[in-house]
């Protein structure tokens, strides 16, 4: 069942009224922190510790928690009275707001809060009389790269690392190996050959195939082959692809210049077959433009 009233940025407002927008970034990219706390008899347990946690996580990924310790627990008494909750558990999200969509945030989004407060939770009685099965699983949290989800919160702050050194992307290294961009597949070209990361646990990007087509097309070697990060600093050539990046030239990895520090000859050829196989399958162009 419902609760009848949520609190949402400020107010405690009907639960078919708490609405958030469709662009915020909870919602878009996992972009948000939470707690759940059990309350018994109409008080918070332990409510401090879950505080500190959130704050803990908030300050982690630098959301500005727009409440104190005070604040939070007058709004959740409120919250409890409200709707008659006594036994039961709040949930608090805290989101980094809302802005149009971009991996990279700026400062100064007002964050979206939200507190529901529901009676009940907590363990069934069969399960605390009987006790309760288990399985195990590989703990491959997160190892789903290959999956396009919304859970993006690691490529956001990697992507907002990268804006904050000057960079346009920020490359994944995992166990010393190039894996891909934050929203990019790479390419490294060493000794006239084209490597890319095969794919295994990186998101098959459509860019990534076009690029491997049109190299092929071209008399370009391509190895889908792990990349080890020393390469770079051998690489003659290291290109991006994506949707919306199309394919770029990485002239500057770490402060250090790629090759001879501008777009390489292999970068070169791909745009302009790049631009040719778009012209042909959709009589539009690729490449740069004005925004
Ligand atoms: C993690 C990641 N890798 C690679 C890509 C490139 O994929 P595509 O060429 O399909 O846009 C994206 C696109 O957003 C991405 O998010």
């Amino acid at each position: 069942m419902s609760p009848e009233t949520v609190y949402l940025n400020g107010r405690f407002v009907p639960y078919a009224e708490a609405v958030v927008p469709v662009e915020d970034r909870g919602f878009l990219f996992a972009d948000a922190i939470y707690e759940v706390i059990r309350c018994y008899n109409g008080r918070p347990f332990r409510l401090q510790q879950h505080l500190e946690r959130l704050e803990q996580s908030a300050a982690a990924l630098e959301i500005p928690l727009p409440h104190s310790r005070e604040e939070w627990a007058r709004i959740i008494d409120e919250l409890l009275q409200r709707n008659g909750v006594r036994d039961g558990s709040i949930y608090l999200h805290v989101t980094r707001g809302v802005a149009p969509r971009a991996h990279t945030w700026s400062e100064g989004l007002q964050p979206t809060v939200v507190a529901i407060a529901r009676s009940g939770g907590g363990p069934s009685p069969e399960a605390v009389r009987d006790g309760v099965r288990a399985i195990t699983v590989s703990d491959n949290r997160w190892g789903l790269c290959w999956v396009k989800t919304t859970g993006l919160l690691p490529n956001v702050l990697a992507r907002q690392q990268a804006a904050r050194a000057g960079a346009y992307e920020a490359i994944f290294v995992r166990d010393g190996l190039v894996t891909e961009g934050t929203s990019s597949n790479v390419f490294v070209l060493l000794d006239g050959t084209l490597y890319t990361h095969p794919l295994a646990n990186i998101l098959p990007g459509v860019t990534r195939g076009v690029v491997i087509e049109l190299a092929r097309e071209n008399g370009i070697e391509v190895r889908e082959q792990a990349i080890p990060a020393t390469w770079l600093e051998r690489a003659g050539e290291v290109l991006l692809s994506g949707t919306n990046s199309e394919i770029l030239a990485v002239v500057e990895i770490d402060g250090r210049p790629v090759g001879e520090g501008k777009p390489g000859p292999v970068f070169s050829r791909l745009l302009e077959a790049f631009g040719r196989r778009v012209a042909e399958e959709t009589g539009g162009s690729a490449g740069a433009r004005e925004a």
